[in-house]
């Protein structure tokens, strides 16, 4: 029961985030480099966080206040195994931070984009051939701090803990732990937009400042995304891999840029979070598992064959709710 409630209301918080439909605008803000933008009109802010820059390569993002929306133009030639930027925007709640039992549903979505050259495209829209022609190492991700205190909890350099969900993967990025610390537990969330349940697989590792790093991994690319994820997050704090007393501080969503020949475009449009407070529901997470016998690589790779091959497709059950039929199956 407890399931088809969340399912409703995250159905009913993705229905008040569609209303919101307006006219397109110019850009009302260009940031390059290190800059940041916040919209007056909405308080969210832009950043176009070229952290680690190589010298023939740039990074701009251009940003549109209402409705809000993002294009990040970008090309890093160098050291195609390093993030090179991390445009992205900051998600707001009222709620936040917010302590991890204490959060009863949190809901993301967005649409994004992404091909090859300066001009932005329709969201929902890949050209992974010409990413492909141009060697493009990218994700596109959110990404969430947490820290048991709460200001560490809202700053990336502090916060112990970072969460990240990753809708899509080009190249060969790979999430931290893919091979070493790797885990291999993974959790379905439900998503309210295309009635799936998707998979997640989950990957653990460190950064070099020692940040505790957990990356759920979609099975597939998803350009549309509109998912209730606190049952990822449930089954970090349950399973005792992150403490239930750590608090949300920053959710952010972008894209991780390694490696292009040539200019790459990202686009975001349609992001929304909706964090609801009150005791946590209890999801039926997974357990950890006991053994993990093999590396498990990201799912384009051999990790995913395996995953199939050793049967662990779930069936698909049709259940009816309150809004309709979910098919359960991987995506
Ligand atoms: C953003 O740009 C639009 C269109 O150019 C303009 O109407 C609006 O006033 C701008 N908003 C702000 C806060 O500058
Ligand atoms: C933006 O934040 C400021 C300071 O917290 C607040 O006064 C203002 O109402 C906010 N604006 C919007 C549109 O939320
Ligand atoms: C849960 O969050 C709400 C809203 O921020 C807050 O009022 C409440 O005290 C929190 N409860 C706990 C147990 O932290
Ligand atoms: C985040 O923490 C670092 C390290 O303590 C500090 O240098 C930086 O100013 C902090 N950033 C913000 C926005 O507070
Ligand atoms: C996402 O798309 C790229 C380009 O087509 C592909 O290489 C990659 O395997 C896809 N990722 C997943 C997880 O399916
Ligand atoms: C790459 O993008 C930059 C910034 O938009 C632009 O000035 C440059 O002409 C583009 N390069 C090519 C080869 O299109
Ligand atoms: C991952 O999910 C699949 C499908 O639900 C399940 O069969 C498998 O046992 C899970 N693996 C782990 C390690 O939890």
């Amino acid at each position: 029961m407890l399931l088809l409630l969340g399912h409703a209301l995250a159905v009913t918080l993705w229905a008040r985030h569609s209303a919101a439909r307006h006219i397109a605008h110019q850009y009302n803000a260009t940031i390059c480099g290190l800059g940041s933008y916040t919209s007056p009109s909405n308080n969210l802010t832009f950043n176009s966080n070229a952290w680690n820059p190589d010298s023939p390569g740039f990074q701009c993002l251009s940003v549109q206040d209402s409705p809000p929306k993002f294009d990040a133009t970008w090309a890093w030639a160098d050291d195609p195994g390093s993030v090179h930027s991390y445009p992205h925007v900051k998600l707001t709640s009222p709620a936040m931070p917010v302590t991890l039992s204490n959060i009863s549903a949190l809901l993301l979505s967005v649409k994004w984009s992404m091909g090859p050259g300066s001009t932005p495209r329709p969201a929902l829209n890949v050209d992974s051939t010409g990413l492909a022609d141009r060697e493009t190492v990218a994700n596109v991700a959110f990404d969430i701090f947490a820290d048991r205190n709460t200001a560490n909890a809202q700053n990336e350099t502090t916060a112990e803990t970072e969460i990240m969900i990753w809708l899509g993967k080009f190249g060969s990025a790979k999430p931290l732990g893919f091979a070493l610390e790797r885990t291999c537990f993974n959790q379905t969330v439900s998503d309210v937009e295309l009635q799936l349940t998707c998979l997640s697989v989950l990957y653990q590792g460190h950064n070099a400042r020692g940040t505790n790093v957990f990356t759920w991994m979609a099975m597939a690319n998803r350009t549309s995304f509109a998912a209730e994820i606190s049952p990822l997050l449930q089954y970090l704090w349950r399973n005792g891999l992150v403490s239930a007393g750590s608090n949300i501080g920053l959710v952010s969503f972008g894209s991780e840029a390694y490696h292009s020949e040539g200019n790459v475009t990202f686009s975001a449009s349609d992001f929304a979070m909706s964090v609801i407070t009150g005791p946590a529901p209890n999801l039926a997470v997974g357990g950890l598992p006991t053994t993990c016998a093999q590396p498990e690589a990201p799912p384009d790779e051999s990790g995913a064959v395996s995953l199939y091959a050793r049967g662990s497709w779930p069936s698909r059950v049709a259940i009816t709710t309150l809004v309709g039929v979910v098919v359960y199956f991987l995506c």
